[in-house]
This record gives C-alpha cells, structure tokens and sequence, in this order.
C-alpha cells in the first residue's frame, strides 16, 4: 500500500532574472504555458502522485497573486498551504520553511518551473511515493547537462554523485526538478551549508542520501518530455509543445481540474461551477466535455 501521509511541495520562489523584463512585475510560475499559468503543471504533477496536501512556496511579494490564481484549493479536492521564502537561498531551504508543513511526513517537491508529460507517469509517481525511506529523483538525457545538476555514474550504472552545474558533465542525465524524498529531508537540510554561489544547493541535500546509498535515481526514458522555461525561448516552445498536443489530441495536459475530477475529489457539481468560470473559453468547454463523458 502507498503512504497516504505523503506531502507536496511547489517551489515558486526565486528572482526569475533570466526572463526579464518579463518577471520584473511577474512571478516566472504564474506566466501563460498555452493556456493555462505554469504551475497548473507542476501541480497536476503532484496530484497526479495523489497529494492533498500541497503547500506552494513563493516571494513575498508574489504570495497574493499565488493565491488568487490558486485559492485554497477546494475547488480540486486539495488543501493549499502558502509559505514565503524571503529571499532565494536555495532550493534545499524549501524543506527548513516547509519543515513545520510537513511535520515529519515524506514529501514530494516540485519546482514551479518543471513541465513534464509522458504516458507512464502516474506508474512511476506511484512507484515513487510507495518508498517511504530514502529519496527517489529522476535523470533525463539532455543536450546541455551542465545546465542542472547532473548524475555521476559508476560502472554499474549506478549513481555514485550528483554535481551541479559542473563545467565538465560526467553525463547527460540531468536531474529533473521533482523530488521524493523522505520524513528526515528538513533535519538534512539544516545541515547543508551554503555554496560558493551562496545557495542551499539540493544537490548537497541529495548527496546526503547519496552517501547513505539511500538515493535512487530512476531514469526517465525519451518518451517522456520535461520541459524547460529558463529563457524566453524554451518558454515559448513550451507553450507551443502543449497547444500542439492539445489541438491534435482533444485533451487538456496539466488540467487540475480534471485530475481532481477523475479521482473523485470533487463532484459533478464543483466541475460545473469551474467549467462555467471559464465558460467562454476553451478550456471551460473542454471540463464540460469531461463532465458530460461522466
Ligand atoms: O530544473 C532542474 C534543476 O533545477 C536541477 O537540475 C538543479 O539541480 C537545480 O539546482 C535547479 O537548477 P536551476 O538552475 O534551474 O535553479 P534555479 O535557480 O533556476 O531555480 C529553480 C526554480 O526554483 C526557479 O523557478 C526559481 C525557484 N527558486 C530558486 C531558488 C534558488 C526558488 O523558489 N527559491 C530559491 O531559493
């Protein structure tokens, strides 16, 4: 049996520097992937996973647009916790503010950036989220490794380190943003100290399992896309990504809505009342298609 007591975390913080101008009165998170804010994305994702209980990490300044756009998430049978980060240090200092959250629960945390789409991956967030000891992250091959934090393999294929940003990649495996990690993350991330960028890197954090052989990293194969928004371009193609698969498909990606529906968080009528909300649009006609396939 799954744990039930997993937690999620969306971490929606940080300067979003490199899309200025854009993000300067913006949150990075909250701009349009097609038709809908970014981190209706890495939310399914969590939901997906069968996550209730969600708490969204933002700026401070950027906590009232979150819940606006977001509310306390009754409308998708989930329970939305919002937290500020005061300033970016790093993404392992998610799991010090959300510490109190999570009160000792395992957790997934997904950054509010990171798109991902692929048949399997109910399959593999259930596979994920069945261990409840050790942490779990996924490698994906891409062309610009030294971009993210990248895996070090021994022979075996087998992850021996985990290295951000490192000048010479050891190999294409990324580390994608989305991480299952267990009850003992925050006590762990009070230990890191910061990098020579003045970060709580959760590379350091990942170590720390990695060194108690604790630390799975599954790989994530090429039928699954994951989706960078870290410049104006890959934005854009992003966008452009889901409205050619929604366009050829008749179905939405990264719909809140629907998943919640379809896991019977929410009835018929919570459906209606969001469909006619976006009445005017397409996406208002598409939950009404789901509801009416009912
Ligand atoms: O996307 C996956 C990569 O994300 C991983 O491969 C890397 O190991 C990991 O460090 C991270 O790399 P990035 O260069 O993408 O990190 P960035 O600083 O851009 O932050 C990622 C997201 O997290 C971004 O949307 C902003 C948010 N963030 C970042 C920091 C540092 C916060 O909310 N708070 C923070 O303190």
């Amino acid at each position: 049996m799954t744990t039930t007591s997993r937690k999620g975390i969306i971490l929606a913080g940080g300067s979003g520097t490199r899309l200025y101008p854009i993000t300067i009165g913006l949150s990075k998170q909250l701009l349009p992937i097609y038709n809908k804010p970014m981190i209706y994305y890495p939310l399914s994702v969590l939901m997906l996973a069968g996550i209730r209980e969600i708490a969204i990490i933002t700026t401070p300044q950027d906590q009232e647009q979150f819940r606006r756009t977001l509310q306390d998430g009754s409308q998708w049978g989930v329970e939305l916790t919002y937290i500020v980060q005061p300033e970016p240090e790093g993404l392992a200092q998610a799991y010090i503010l959300a510490e109190e959250f999570l009160n000792g629960a395992p957790s997934a945390m997904v950054l509010g950036d990171n798109i991902f789409f692929g048949h399997g991956l109910p399959d593999m967030l259930a596979e994920a989220d069945a261990r409840t000891t050790g942490g779990t992250v996924f490698g994906y091959h891409v062309s610009d490794p030294e971009r993210y934090g990248v895996v070090d393999f021994d022979a075996d294929g087998r992850a021996r380190a985990i290295i951000e940003k490192p000048r010479v990649p050891p190999s294409n495996y990324a580390v994608t943003g989305l991480y299952f990690l267990d009850g003992t993350a925050p006590a762990r991330a009070r230990k890191v100290t910061p990098s020579d960028r003045g970060e709580l890197e959760i590379t350091t954090l990942l170590e720390s399992y990695l060194g108690e052989d604790d630390l799975r990293v599954e790989r994530m194969g090429r039928g699954y896309a994951w989706l960078d928004t870290g410049t104006h371009g890959s934005l854009l193609d992003a966008g452009n990504f889901v409205r050619t698969l929604e366009s050829r498909q008749g179905m939405q990606t990264g719909s809140p809505d629907e998943i919640a529906f379809q896991k019977g968080w929410t009835d018929a009528a919570i459906l209606r009342k969001q469909a006619q909300l976006f009445g005017k649009n397409a996406y208002g006609a598409y939950l009404k298609d789901v509801l009416e396939q009912e």
